[in-house]
């Protein structure tokens, strides 16, 4: 008989599911499916052949340290190039108020070990990001999602929430915001939002965490200052992350917050946790900067999306059929829409014929913390070449008609 640990697991553990989602994913990655469903940036733009001459250059002259531990708080030479990344965005902060993490995953994590005790209640949006979901579940949060509108999170619903859980006697530790071409909506939060949720941030006494992957990749319309530049208080943390802009696969990213008491919180839960981030990959990141070649990919990355963006959404005018209640968002940014299908429709139900039909999207319920978002979707336009695209859109239409009443 082997060993039955069942008996020894923690509340932590017990609290693990795993992911329906993860499991619909294998499924898309086969290779003749059209892959409207990760998260994942276009590999074709992957600076290789550059990152293979400043790994060289990194190993010949600083091999060492390269190789050795580093500090919690991250390499000071990415530091300081952060800082000024951060400057160019508008954002004035000192190195200490950086915390350089491993992906932005890994800043969810600290801020949920840092904030959350089983039962605590937080904020989400309705819809919000997947792996915050699982992030703040593994630390036993008790989720309250508020409705998304085309301007972001809605304030009347969240000003209503509020109230309801201050007369049951609670605080919610947190409000969670994907405020820049959300993942999964695509939405971005207009700045007189922004005002009104960090105001009511403020009436109510809590933190206003900033999750911010896409930020900059905007293709069309005007920026919107990021929470951090309207909060005179310290009250905001903000995740940044190379994942979207550059790479994932280094796993390195970044959190900026002015409050040194929840900076000191947040670098005491990452030392148990991994640390420090890698320190090759971060010089590899502090070189790739010093040189101004992330601006220019980013660059790169914007212009190659806006096609893809342009390309989806014309052939969704094309082909879908003209249904009430079908509907998408057309995003400023990002690397996401969200579909809308008539009430009667349920994307799950739907999803192994879109399989057969070779085409693959995430469904709507995986981001909502109350187990609704049936008749929603959620279609990745980064990954699939323009060609994948077209004939992608041409299939999910076909199956959103066979389902049409
Ligand atoms: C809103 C949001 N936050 C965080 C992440 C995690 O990204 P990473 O850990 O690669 O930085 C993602 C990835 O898709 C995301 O969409």
């Amino acid at each position: 008989m082997p060993f039955d640990a069942s008996h020894l697991f923690s509340n932590t553990a017990n609290r693990m599911r795993r992911s329906e989602i993860r499991e619909l994913l294998k499924l898309t990655s086969k290779p003749d499916i059209i892959s409207f469903a990760g998260g994942l940036p276009a590999p074709d733009l992957f600076p290789v052949e550059e990152f293979k001459e400043i790994s060289v250059k990194v190993l010949t002259e600083n091999g060492a340290k390269a190789l050795q531990y580093g500090p919690t708080e991250g390499d000071p030479g990415l530091i300081n190039q952060l800082v000024e990344f951060e400057k160019r965005g508008g954002v004035e902060v000192t190195p200490d108020q950086i915390l350089v993490t491993t992906a932005s995953q890994q800043g969810l994590d600290l801020v949920a070990k840092a904030f959350i005790t089983e039962g605590d209640a937080i904020i989400v949006g309705l819809p919000t990001y997947l792996g915050g979901l699982q992030a703040f579940n593994s630390y036993g949060a008790e989720m309250h999602g508020v409705q998304l509108d085309e301007a972001g999170m809605k304030v009347d619903a969240l000003k209503a929430k509020l109230a309801e859980l201050k007369n049951a006697g609670r605080s919610p530790k947190f409000i969670y915001v994907v405020p820049d071409f959300q993942n999964p909506s695509g939405v971005t939060m207009t700045k007189e939002r922004r005002l009104e949720v960090l105001g009511l941030a403020r009436e109510y006494n809590t933190l206003l965490l900033e999750d911010t992957p896409y930020r900059e990749l905007r293709f069309a319309g005007e920026p919107v200052p990021p929470f951090i530049l309207l909060d005179d208080e310290e009250r905001v943390v903000t995740l940044h992350t190379f994942s979207k802009i550059l790479i994932p696969g280094f796993r390195v990213g970044w959190l900026v917050t002015r409050n040194k008491p929840v900076m000191d919180k947040l670098v005491m839960g990452k030392q148990p946790a991994d640390l420090c981030t890698a320190s090759f990959g971060q010089m590899i990141l502090a070189e790739y900067m010093s040189r101004g070649l992330l601006e220019k990919q980013i660059g790169k990355i914007r212009e190659a999306y806006k096609r893809k963006r342009q390309v989806i959404l014309d052939a969704f005018d094309e082909y879908m059929p003209k249904l009430d209640g079908l509907s998408w968002t057309r995003p400023e940014g990002g690397l996401f829409l969200w579909v809308r299908l008539p009430e009667y429709m349920n994307a799950t139900e739907m999803f192994p014929k879109a399989i057969d039909k070779k085409v693959a999207y995430v469904v709507g319920t995986a981001f909502h913390c109350d187990g609704g978002g049936a008749n929603c979707m959620r279609i990745n336009f980064s990954y699939a070449s323009t060609e994948q695209i077209k004939e992608g859109a041409k299939r999910l239409a076909k199956l959103i008609a066979e389902e049409a009443k």
